[in-house]
């Protein structure tokens, strides 16, 4: 480090521990994120190294003393607790040549040959769940390390973590740690959903975990697919002698560990592990930020202890996030179905993780308040969630003299209506029934697959539009062949196929219709939950604000939402048109097509011939429960080609039947 004065150390020192508290706040109560990990890590960096150089002048809220906290310091929602052992953080770098300063020191402290269990560093939130007797009696978050959140329900909804061990032989109580994390399809569904009814999307998987984990309703947390990994066990007198043999026993009661960890012999194969891990880690279906490597035998972790924040027989290799600087040039608003408008930013067109970025989203006026950007700025360019690129920063120092700032437009950038926006939402929208752009995305919604799944992209959605055979929604059940045949490149058979799918979009359920009107806030699960109770469209219209509110997952946003679409006599008159063309608009329970497996578990594993959802179609049509994961309830593992090796290897210990699709069609009479 530069030499630096006493005066500007006490400056500094000040500035990166507010900087650094600020973040961690951020990270960890309000799971929004203010700065990446990295930024974060190398802030730490410098401020440990100021703090061993004047350690008079650290401060007492140095976070540097303590580890991030997620306890909740507003409303204390959860009950909480204190560990028994307290919960530590693990030392952590980006540079190789640390990790071999890591193995010499320990090389150094211990003299009988060790090995090192390497994994995978999970990225999402740190979770400990106390079993005995073989019951999970509680689960708790890592809090400030000292005492936790008490998430015990919220955890007893997630499918890996088990309730009761299978097996024997465990000891009457421990302790076993882990890691909640969120995969990317889960992700992905979750901010789509999100997006959908308007809500401010989660920055990435790990925040969306954290997130979903302090609701306070666990049926909600049910629905956010949330899965375990579990790496860390601690109790009294336990018999192990390794790490290694610690997971396997875990694994043996049903535990979930990792599958991807490894005893490496010696630091290189250690360093083999993470070079590997590095570029593989991206075909992976969940987040990863790293690679932990641990001191197998038990007895040298003993040997080498802790320090006061991390123990001194791990740590942890940190991949950089991918993350690339280039200039904005500008930024486009635009206008979604909902008529919500989100800034979009158009950069240098820049490589990262594999792909060309020219474009990422700014969110909200919000968001682009918070990162005070400019025109000409250079910006950081991040793929949230290693998925859709986002600016993350700005790089002050290169921000060119009189950048000016891009002013979020007052109308609407498509029919110039006045912007408007709700105290309590995030974002801007535009208020006009007749927008155009609102009108073609609420037709692309309504024709979306898990609406009324009809055949009908975006380009002929256009195209109908504007030659004015659609305007309001029920236009599409008018579509003549006549029309179609005058659409560019259509032809006899492309309309006969079209009109066929809007004859069958007539089938499609009330719930699904109800998500196809596109009210704003009306997610795909809201409209199940709002048919499931009310049955009818009727008694949906009628209900009063009040009523809406008052009930258990609809809050007042929705709930106005819902009241004022139905106050609008268009929305009235379209849905009037909507029933005379046959739609559903009462609830009926989904046709049986036999009950052969009627009450039986179901997993499905690898490819089939048609796709794996319609497999899974099958198994609910017949009377069966479809199940993500095998359990000692499970009847069947139907298993395509390349089943997944875990599934088998499971099913075949626990004496599961492991069925092939022929034989699924066969136990099913061939009813499909
Ligand atoms: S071991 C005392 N193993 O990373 C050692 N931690 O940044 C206990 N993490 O606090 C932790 N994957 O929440 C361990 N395979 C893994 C991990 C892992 C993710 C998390 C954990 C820890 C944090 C440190």
């Amino acid at each position: 480090m530069a030499k630096i004065t006493r005066e500007e150390a006490k400056n500094r020192i000040e500035d990166l521990t507010s900087k650094l508290n600020e973040a961690n706040r951020n990270y960890y109560i309000l799971n929004s994120p203010t700065i990446s990990d990295f930024e974060f890590d190398i802030l730490l960096q410098e401020l440990q190294a100021l703090e061993r150089m004047y350690p008079k002048l650290a401060l007492p809220d140095s976070p540097t003393r303590k580890v991030g906290s997620d306890l909740e310091t507003t409303a204390k929602e959860f009950v909480q607790y204190q560990h028994r052992y307290p919960m530590l953080s693990l030392g952590n770098t980006y540079d190789m040549d640390e990790m071999y300063s890591f193995h010499s020191k320990i090389a150094g402290a211990v003299s009988q040959p060790f090995s090192y269990s390497a994994e995978l560093k999970f990225d999402g939130v740190g979770i400990c769940l106390t079993y005995r007797n073989g019951i999970l009696v509680r689960a708790l978050t890592r809090g400030d390390g000292r005492i936790g959140d008490d998430v015990t329900r919220n955890i007893r909804t997630i499918k890996a973590i088990p309730s009761e061990l299978t097996g024997g032989n465990w000891p009457v109580e421990f302790e076993i740690r882990g890691e909640i994390f969120m995969p990317y399809a889960a992700f992905d569904r979750l901010n789509e959903e999100r997006e959908d009814c308007g809500y401010a999307l989660f920055a990435n998987p790990r925040n969306a975990a954290a997130g979903s984990l302090k609701t306070l309703d666990p049926e909600t947390v049910k629905e956010r697919g949330l899965d375990c990994i579990l790496y860390h066990m601690l109790g009294e007198n336990l018999p192990f002698k390794t790490h290694d043999e610690m997971m396997r026993a875990a694994a043996e009661w049903g535990l979930p560990v990792s599958k991807y960890s490894k005893i490496c012999n010696g630091i290189e194969e250690v360093m083999s592990y993470i070079r590997l891990w590095e570029t593989e880690r991206k075909k992976l279906p969940f987040p990863t930020d790293g690679v932990v490597i641990k001191v197998n035998e038990l007895a040298l972790r003993t040997q080498l202890g802790y320090t006061a924040k991390i123990p001194r027989w791990a740590t942890a290799f940190k991949f950089k996030p991918e993350q690339a600087c280039t200039r904005l040039y500008s930024v486009d608003y635009q206008v979604g179905r909902t008529g919500a408008i989100t800034p979009v930013a158009n950069l240098d067109p820049v490589q990262l993780s594999g792909t060309m970025v020219k474009r990422a989203t700014l969110h909200n006026a919000d968001q682009m308040e918070l990162l005070d950007i400019h025109i000409n700025d250079y910006v950081y360019v991040e793929k949230g969630g290693e998925i859709i690129p986002k600016i993350t920063g700005v790089d002050l120092d290169k921000r060119s003299p009189g950048a000016e700032k891009p002013l979020f437009p007052k109308n609407c950038p498509d029919c110039g209506t006045p912007l408007v926006r709700d105290e309590d939402e995030a974002a801007w929208y535009c208020p006009n029934d007749d927008c155009p752009t609102q009108i073609k995305l609420g037709f692309v919604h309504f024709a979306s697959r898990k609406a009324m799944n009809i055949l009908a992209g975006d380009a002929t959605i256009e195209q109908l539009f504007n030659k004015g055979y659609i305007k309001e929604l029920p236009d599409i059940y008018d579509i003549t062949m006549e029309q179609l045949l005058t659409l560019d490149g259509w032809k006899d058979a492309s309309a006969e196929r079209f009109l066929k799918s809007i004859a069958s979009s007539r089938k499609a359920p009330f719930h699904a219709v109800l998500f196809a009107l596109g009210i704003r806030h009306i997610g795909e699960n809201t409209a199940k939950v709002l048919a499931k109770r009310f049955k009818n469209i009727d008694a949906l219209a009628s209900a009063s604000e009040d009523e809406l509110d008052g009930m258990d997952d609809i809050g007042p946003i929705l709930a106005k939402s819902i009241t004022s679409y139905f106050a609008d006599k268009r929305h009235v008159e379209q849905i009037n048109r909507l029933k005379a063309d046959g739609l559903n608009f009462i609830e009926t329970e989904e046709m049986k097509l036999g009950e052969e497996l009627a009450g039986k578990s179901v997993v499905v594993t690898g490819n089939f011939s048609v796709p794996r959802e319609e497999i899974k179609r099958q198994i609910v049509l017949h009377g069966g429960k479809n199940t993500s994961s095998l359990s000692g309830t499970t009847e069947y593992l139907v298993a395509g080609t390349k089943p997944g090796p875990e599934k088998i290897r499971k099913a075949e210990k626990w004496g599961i039947k492991t069925i092939s699709e022929e034989d699924f069609y066969e136990l099913t009479n061939g009813k499909h």
